[in-house]
């Protein structure tokens, strides 16, 4: 009975992933290509030392700033995780939320802080949610490091360019809710073997490594936290339909646009630690993404509908109050 819906929506879905990726082949041929500038050609002077130490606090940042280094001051990361676990390939994987050709972009207007914010701001919110942890202050050396990998990544790159593979991509959307219990299915399938069946990941066995993860965990308490992007259902389906099994890439997914959001739900639906305050984010809440998992919002959807969609009857909705508004 419902098979042929569910169909209907899959063969949609296919047809709409096969024209993106076709027209992300058109667009990469007029578009100047993914050139990112090579780190090890820089000289070992002041600067290309910074800009290397920059891209290891992207890559090994539990062993840097993480909850466990010896200097209590320098623990600014309240969670194990690297920042390269997410803006894959220490941030120039397209698709895999890139950090490549970002710089021209700030200072940028955040509808979640309802300002305008600089660069460091960003990285303080990927630190004070992804990351679980504390601000660090602009001054702070490892501040400086990682402005400089990401200011480094960006030469060449014109101000105000669009680059074609930022962010995670954007596959369709489904006309029903995604499905958590369909999601554990596949979970257990296809990504427990690495992110462990309770979703907390794998730690380093190295010695000289151990305080981060070979598999970073998914959610528990050494997890990003529920104010993050990553909680948000559309960015982890996305994410995780052009990155994962790990080795993904976009041009070539292995999960089906249904079982990469039913899976997402899945990751959605489990525990992980609390941002205080997130329901302050967005003063504006008809700039609050649909997919926000906590309240209040401007519509009369439930926290429940914002948690798993499906999603346009909240934008539908949400156009009309901007209308109402703008009267
Ligand atoms: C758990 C995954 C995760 C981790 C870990 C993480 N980020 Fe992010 N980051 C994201 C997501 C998702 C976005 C996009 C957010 C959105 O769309 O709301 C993002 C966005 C950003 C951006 C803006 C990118 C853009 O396209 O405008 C910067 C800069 C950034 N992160 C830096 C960092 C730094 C530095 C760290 C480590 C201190 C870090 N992030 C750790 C998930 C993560
Ligand atoms: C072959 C092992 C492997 C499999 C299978 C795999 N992953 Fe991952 N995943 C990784 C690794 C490794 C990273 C970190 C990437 C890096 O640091 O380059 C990662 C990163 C992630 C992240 C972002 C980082 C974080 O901690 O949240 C998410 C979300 C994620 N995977 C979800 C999934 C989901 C869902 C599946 C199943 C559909 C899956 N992965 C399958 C190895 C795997």
């Amino acid at each position: 009975m419902t098979i042929y819906p569910f169909r209907a929506v899959f063969t949609a879905a296919l047809a709409a992933t096969i024209a993106m990726a076709f027209a992300t082949t058109l667009r990469a041929q007029t578009a100047p290509v993914w050139t990112v500038p090579e780190i090890g050609a820089l000289p070992r002077d002041a600067h290309g030392l910074l800009v290397r130490e920059g891209r290891d606090l992207i890559t090994a940042t539990y062993a840097h700033i993480g909850p466990n280094v010896p200097d209590p001051a320098k623990r600014y990361a309240g969670n194990n995780l690297a920042c390269g676990n997410c803006h894959l390939m220490a941030g120039t994987k397209k698709f895999g939320i890139p950090l490549f050709g970002l710089l021209g972009d700030f200072p940028q207007y955040s509808a979640r802080s309802g300002r305008d914010i600089s660069l460091e701001d960003r990285v303080n919110a990927c630190m004070t949610r992804s990351m679980n942890g504390r601000a660090m202050p602009d001054d702070a050396p490892e501040m400086k490091a990682i402005v400089a990998y990401i200011t480094f990544l960006s030469s060449g790159v014109p101000a105000g360019k669009q680059l074609p593979g930022m962010g995670t991509g954007k596959m369709p959307e489904m006309s029903r809710a995604a499905n958590p219990a369909r999601g554990s299915v596949i979970y257990a399938r296809v990504c427990a073997a690495c992110h462990n069946t309770d979703g907390s990941g794998i730690r380093n066995s190295a010695p000289n490594t151990d305080l981060g993860y070979m598999m970073p965990p998914l959610w528990g308490p050494d997890s990003f936290n529920d104010g993050a992007g990553m909680a948000r259902l559309i960015n982890v389906a996305n994410f995780v339909h052009f990155n994962m099994p790990h080795g993904t890439d976009y041009l070539n997914p292995r999960l089906s646009v249904e079982d990469a959001w039913d899976v997402a739900a899945y990751v959605v639906s489990q525990p992980r630690p609390h941002k205080a305050g997130a329901e302050k984010d967005f003063p504006d809440l008809l700039l609050k993404p649909v997919d926000a998992p906590f309240g209040p919002y401007a519509d009369k959807y439930s926290e429940q509908v914002h948690k798993y969609g499906p999603f346009a009857a909240i934008r539908e909705a949400i156009a009309k109050l901007k209308k109402a508004g703008a009267k």
